[in-house]
């Protein structure tokens, strides 16, 4: 259940052969490779060099590794660009990148869409069958440094066509798009430009149509290549390796091409990048990552896939590429691993083998330092590796509560913020956070998942509600909260006729009037006899509903009808624990608030219990069968257990 990322070609010939045989002793069965190996397949235009690549997987098969193969295309090499400058993608500035690293192709270019096919083709033909392929990544991580939109003519033709089809008059366009503010009308699909570079704002519903055309540009360039490897490499699978908190383009829509999704799991990295992004100055998981920044994407990645993933990279000592890069504590990289199998990874795989002591990573460590001694990584693998030939990996059950996340929400947050450090990730992981500190299991799912049988839904905000959504929320049984801005914008980001919630009102009889932004503004709710801070955001209601929580003013914050709730606020962690509180025990769902920095998590009848922190921490459970650690969880520690009653 373990495997490695590994670069044959950087490493004398002579070393690959030892690598496998001591990936097979740390016990590595997974070995991904060839993702950015195009300039040693094809050293020049229709030269091809096979061998090198032919015998390490020869190779791989001798020693019994399993060996995942990556296509090409996310580095075209440097010939390729030379004789088609046409296929380099361009900044939102309107300035060319250049080549020099990687990721330096526009998804609309249909030269490199050609050249994509051939060499996928060459590659899935000639080891499509080997016996050491067991599946296939397609490119590697969509969209990374900033490529998902690419601002180019090709692009520009691409998004009239696609609008073209989409609205299929212009005068239909002019009017979802509210063109006549500002004199902004279109006579023809050819007259529309990219929305980048434009004095002020571009219009709204304008930026999201190109998201939305980027998103399926994306998709059909994957999709493509997966038509290639399913004819020629019969019974293996194929997944993409997909980022950790990126909403830049719909995954669950490129997931339908898929067998199953992975992601990239750098826990210190994405924590600093995220803590940033919200302004945090401190970091109090520098060196163990966000208890629910990881959680939350293995649930997410879980759902994308159709209920499997895998973790493709796992971070394994520090990285490069955050704004600071510090080492991991010790055991945190066997808390991470055993993180992901709790949440139902399939395999987990460490990036990388050695650390390159050349170019662009070479800061970024591995399980072997460059001078293939093991790094504190590698005993940590190690001891993962023993504890898994004692415990066999049950598969995951549905979870109690699911967590709708959308990424058109993402995309309409980020087009109309109405205010600095508003982010629908951070409202996201609020929601998360509060459950999990429950100790309550989460699916993440998309609006249109089947929601039958989970005993409550919660939805941080979902601001385009479709027809769909809403049949799909009313023909559920059980509770639903709704986070603000939900329903506050048509397919066309207008304001709903209504106002907003939009359709959602025949669920929730209320309509949101002004709404602010806070900045810094600090304000309360008052519920009960508590008082809860609010910041971020506001929202005044008209209803006739009675308020449950309220304002100081006596203006309504949170209100119920029937089933549904809605919440006219950016809330704490704090009030959605206790409304989360309120609600299970309605629904006759177990509640168990956890020790500071420890979350649990079941996969079938085992139960996971992690420490964050840097301390001791005795677990709130008792009388059961540990498999791994006990009630005393060391720092950083991992305990296992099964369920009493369990076999
Ligand atoms: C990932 C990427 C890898 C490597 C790694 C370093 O984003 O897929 O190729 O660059 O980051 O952390
Ligand atoms: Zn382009």
């Amino acid at each position: 259940m373990l495997g490695v990322c590994y670069y044959p070609e950087h490493w004398k010939r002579e070393m690959v052969r030892e690598d496998f045989r001591k990936m097979k002793e740390l016990g590595i069965q997974y070995v991904r490779m060839g993702e950015f190996a195009w300039s040693r397949i094809e050293p020049s235009p229709g030269k091809f060099d096979w061998e090198w690549l032919d015998e390490v997987l020869d190779w791989a098969y001798e020693e019994g590794l399993k060996v995942i193969l990556g296509t090409p295309t996310a580095t075209p090499p440097k010939w390729l660009v030379d004789r088609h400058p046409e296929i380099l993608p361009v900044d939102s500035e309107g300035r060319v990148k250049k080549f020099g690293s990687r990721r330096h192709y526009c998804f609309s270019s249909p030269v490199y869409r050609e050249e994509a096919r051939r060499i996928v083709t060459l590659v899935a033909k000639r080891y499509g069958k080997h016996p050491a392929v067991v599946g296939w990544q397609t490119d590697n991580e969509y969209g990374c440094h900033d490529t998902t939109r690419c601002y180019c003519e090709r692009c520009k033709k691409a998004f009239q066509r696609w609008l073209e089809v989409k609205y299929d008059d212009i005068e239909s366009l002019n009017k979802s798009w509210g063109t006549v503010f500002w004199s902004q009308e279109y006579g023809s699909f050819d007259e529309i430009e990219l929305p980048n570079l434009t004095v002020a704002d571009p219009n709204p519903a304008h930026v999201l149509d190109f998201f939305r055309f980027s998103s399926d540009q994306i998709r059909s360039f994957n999709r493509m290549q997966v038509e290639i490897i399913r004819e020629h490499s019969p019974g293996r699978f194929i997944t993409h390796n997909f980022m950790g908190g990126f909403t830049e383009f719909d995954h669950y829509a490129l997931s339908q091409d898929l067998d199953f999704a992975s992601w990239d799991n750098y826990p210190l990295g994405h924590t600093a990048v995220f803590l940033k992004m919200m302004g945090e100055r401190e970091n109090p998981f520098a060196r163990v990552g966000h208890p629910d920044f990881a959680a939350f994407c293995h649930d997410l990645y879980r759902g994308v896939g159709k209920g499997r993933f895998w973790v493709m990279e796992q971070q394994v000592g520090p990285v490069n590429w955050a704004p600071y890069n510090p080492c991991p504590a010790d055991g945190v990289v066997r808390l991470w691993t055993w993180e992901a199998f709790a949440h139902g990874a399939e395999v987990v795989t460490y990036f990388r083998w050695r650390q390159v002591p050349f170019a662009q990573e070479q800061m970024h460590s591995g399980i072997l330092w460059p001078d293939s001694s093991p790094t504190p990584g590698y005993h940590e693998v190690k001891r993962v590796a023993e504890e898994l030939k004692r415990i066999e990996l049950p598969s995951t059950r549905r979870s109690p509560v699911a967590l709708i996340f959308d990424y058109e929400a993402a995309w309409v947050f980020s087009i109309q913020p109405h205010g600095e450090g508003i982010h629908y990730l951070d409202l996201v992981i609020r929601f998360y956070t509060a459950l999990r500190r429950l100790g309550i299991d989460v699916d993440v799912v998309p609006p249109i998942a089947s929601l039958h049988g989970y005993k409550f839904v919660v939805v941080p905000s979902l601001p385009i509600v479709r027809k769909e959504y809403l049949d799909n929320f009313e023909e559920y049984e059980g509770f639903m909260v709704f986070g603000p801005r939900t329903g506050s914008k048509t397919e066309h980001f207008q304001i709903p006729p209504e106002l907003p919630p939009g359709i959602l009102q025949s669920i929730l009889p209320l309509k949101v009037t002004h709404v602010e932004s806070l900045g810094p503004i600090r304000e309360t709710v008052l519920w009960g006899d508590k008082e809860y801070h609010v910041g971020v955001w506001k929202e005044w209601i008209r209803s006739s509903l009675e308020p449950i929580a309220r304002f100081p003013d006596g203006r309504g914050a949170l209100f119920r009808n029937r089933k549904y709730f809605y919440i006219a606020f950016w809330p704490t962690e704090e009030f959605l624990m206790d409304l989360f509180e309120q609600l299970a025990d309605e629904a006759g769902l177990k509640t168990n608030r956890l020790p500071e920095g420890v979350r649990v998590r079941k996969r079938g009848d085992l139960t996971f219990a992690f420490n964050y922190t840097d301390r001791k921490v005795t677990l709130p459970f008792d009388g059961v069968n540990f498999l791994i650690g006990g009630r005393e969880l060391e720092p950083y520690g991992v305990s296992i257990w099964r369920e009493p009653g369990g076999s």
